[in-house]
C-alpha cells in the first residue's frame, strides 16, 4: 500500500505519540519538539527534494519521515533517532506500507541525531538539513530569562530563519537573524557547530554547498 502524508497525519496512535514523545521533553526541559518542530521539518524536507527536481514520491517520503522523526523521543531522548525507526517500522508495516518506503522512512529516521547521524540517501539528507535548520525563538518554552540555559538563550535569540535554496549556484542557505544582545554569533556556533558540519554534509549528498548566513554575513 501506498501510505500517504495525510494517512499520516491522520493516525490516532502517532498523533499520540508525538504529543507524549513532547511532553517527556518538556519535563526534561528541552526546547519544542511537537507538532510545530515535526510539522515544520515534515515541509521543509518535502520541499528541499522537490525544488531539486527529485521524484514527488521521494519528497514525499521525505516528509512522512519528517513527520515521524521525534516520535522516539517517547522511549528515551538517548538514541531517540533508533528507538523512532523501529517505532516507524511497526506502525508503517502494521499500516500496510509498501517495504520500499518503509526502508526508506526508517532508514532516514534512524540516522537524524547528530551523534549517528549520517545522510545516506537523499530523504536522510533533506531530513537532516530540514531538522537541523529549525531554530526560533517559539521552540524556547522557558520563560523565565533568568534561569535560560545556553541552548535557550541561543535558540531565543533567533529571530528569523529561512533555508533558501540557489540552484544556478548549488547552494542550499540556513540564513538567520539573530539578537545579539540574547546570544553572540561566537555562542550559536559553540552549541550549533557539530549540527553546522552535519548539515554540510548532507547538503554534499545533495550535490549542494551549505552556505551559513548570520545578520547579513557569510560565516560557512
Ligand atoms: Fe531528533
Ligand atoms: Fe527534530
Amino acid at each position: 500500500m501506498r501510505i500517504t502524508i495525510e494517512d499520516i497525519r491522520n493516525n490516532e496512535a502517532i498523533s499520540t505519540y508525538i504529543r507524549k514523545a513532547d511532553e517527556s521533553l518538556i519535563a526534561m526541559g528541552f526546547t519544542e519538539h511537537s507538532f510545530a518542530h515535526v510539522g515544520k521539518v515534515a515541509h521543509d524536507a518535502k520541499e528541499i527534494l522537490e525544488t531539486l527536481g527529485y521524484p514527488q514520491r521521494q519528497a514525499e517520503l521525505a516528509e512522512i519521515a519528517g513527520y515521524l522523526h521525534d516520535i522516539g523521543n517517547v522511549i528515551n531522548r538517548i538514541d531517540h533517532a533508533q528507538s523512532g525507526a523501529v517505532m516507524a517500522f511497526r506502525i508503517l508495516d502494521k499500516m500496510g506500507a509498501d517495504a520500499e518506503d518503509i526502508a526508506t522512512i526508517v532508514t532516514a529516521i534512524g540516522n537524524h541525531d547528530e551523534k549517528t547521524a549520517y545522510p545516506v540517501n537523499p530523504v536522510a539528507a533533506a531530513l537532516i538539513l530540514a531538522d537541523k535548520c529549525d531554530v526560533r525563538d517559539t521552540r524556547v518554552r522557558n520563560k523565565d530569562h533568568i534561569t535560560f540555559d545556553i541552548h535557550d538563550r541561543v535558540n531565543y535569540s533567533v529571530k528569523q530563519s529561512k533555508i533558501l535554496i540557489r540552484l544556478e549556484e548549488k547552494e542550499i542557505e540556513l540564513r538567520l537573524r539573530i539578537d545579539t544582545t540574547i546570544c553572540a554569533v561566537m555562542d550559536y556556533f559553540e552549541i550549533f557547530l557539530t549540527r553546522m558540519i552535519l548539515c554540510k554534509k548532507a547538503a554534499e549528498k545533495l550535490e549542494l554547498k551549505f552556505v551559513l548566513r548570520i545578520n547579513g554575513q557569510k560565516l560557512m
